[in-house]
């Protein structure tokens, strides 16, 4: 990488439009790693307006407190989570948190989640009603009792929920999809007929780490989300299959699933995604953000792009294979 200074013309390069929005940079700050915007605040050199948008900690109707303890643990490249989706509840987020949010430093994303479509609707409806800049619906939640992963992973279920939550708001409505399903493009296809802006591709992959001394599960739900670098050729895929998708549509992903470094999101540009996600690489280096989009310049300078959407779907596939054998 060149040793340029990142000058406010430089940094122009990454200014981009997603559903309307005006994003500083393409990069996503994502849910569940970021609390409700003021996780890392307090880490010298941290800012959000690093960032693009931030997505806000699973928000449901009612405040949950969560799965017991462990709640995360590492795996190699990677970590299980389990949280279940502890949150104060929808009324206390809007009513509470949303007007602590300064919105000169980015665009903030509710992160919606439910039981049952009524409450998906619900949530929904109340952020309608509040300053956010826009709504993802997280139908593809694995750490969870009921709804979440079983409405992501069941095309007629995601798509009524989508429908509905279209109907109880005008914001940019975000699908996020999940990884544990058999056919995601399909899947993508049925939640643009009913009303999805954009996909988040992917949430984590359901796992389970085993203490063999005793036995039993490590994760006190059981089981849990496997995120960080592990997933990341899944998630590339995955990213891939939804862009064949979307790109008649103009619909634009924010792709995630371990982005690490400068390269892995351009891998996920190259692959489909008009933004990226940055999660669980920001638990051991919160401070990653400005070097990814110090990167993604000096990527695009050397390619004579002025623009990151420039490089968005640009993959090249190996001709006369159709890429489905082994
Ligand atoms: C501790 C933790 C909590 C998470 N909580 C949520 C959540 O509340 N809602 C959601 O949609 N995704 C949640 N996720 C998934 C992330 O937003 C992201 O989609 C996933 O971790 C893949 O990206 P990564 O490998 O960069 O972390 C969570 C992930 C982690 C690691």
């Amino acid at each position: 990488m060149n040793n340029k200074p990142l000058t406010e013309d430089r940094k122009k390069m990454l200014a981009m439009e997603f559903c309307g929005m005006r994003f500083t940079t393409p990069l996503v700050l994502l849910s569940g790693c970021v609390g409700f915007g003021e996780e890392y605040t307090r880490v010298k050199g941290f800012t959000n307006r690093d960032a693009g948008a931030l997505c806000l900690k699973g928000t449901t109707l009612k405040a949950r407190l969560g799965n017991p303890p462990h709640r995360v643990w590492e795996t190699p490249m990677g970590m299980l989570n389990a949280i279940g989706l502890q949150n104060p509840g929808a009324h206390h987020v809007v009513d509470k948190i949303l007007s602590q949010l300064d919105f000169d430093e980015t665009r903030f994303i509710a992160n919606v989640s439910g039981s049952t479509i009524e409450e998906y609707v619900e949530v929904t409806r109340l952020f309608d009603d509040s300053p956010i800049d826009a709504i993802e619906i997280n139908i593809s939640c694995p750490n969870v009792k009921e709804g979440g992963v079983q409405f992501g992973n069941d095309p007629d279920m995601s798509a009524r929920v989508v429908e509905a939550c279209r109907a109880a708001t005008g914001k940019p409505l975000i699908t996020k999809l999940s990884p544990n399903q058999t056919d995601i493009a399909d899947n993508a296809r049925r939640c643009i007929e009913a009303g999805s802006d954009a996909f988040a591709v992917i949430n984590t992959l359901m796992g389970m780490a085993i203490d063999s001394e005793q036995r039993t599960p490590v994760i006190g739900n059981n089981q849990g989300g496997l995120s960080g670098p592990a997933i990341k050729p899944v998630a590339l895929l995955m990213v891939h299959k939804v862009h064949q998708v979307c790109k008649a549509h103009d619909i634009p992903i924010i792709g995630q699933g371990g982005i690490a470094s400068t390269e892995d999101a351009l891998e996920f540009f190259i692959a489909g995604a008009s933004a990226v996600g940055i999660g669980t690489a920001l638990f051991y280096d919160p401070l990653i953000c400005s070097k990814i989009n110090a990167g993604i310049i000096d990527y695009l300078e050397r390619h004579r792009m002025s623009e990151i959407t420039q490089l968005t779907g640009t993959l090249a596939l190996n001709e006369n294979y159709p890429g489905n054998c082994i």
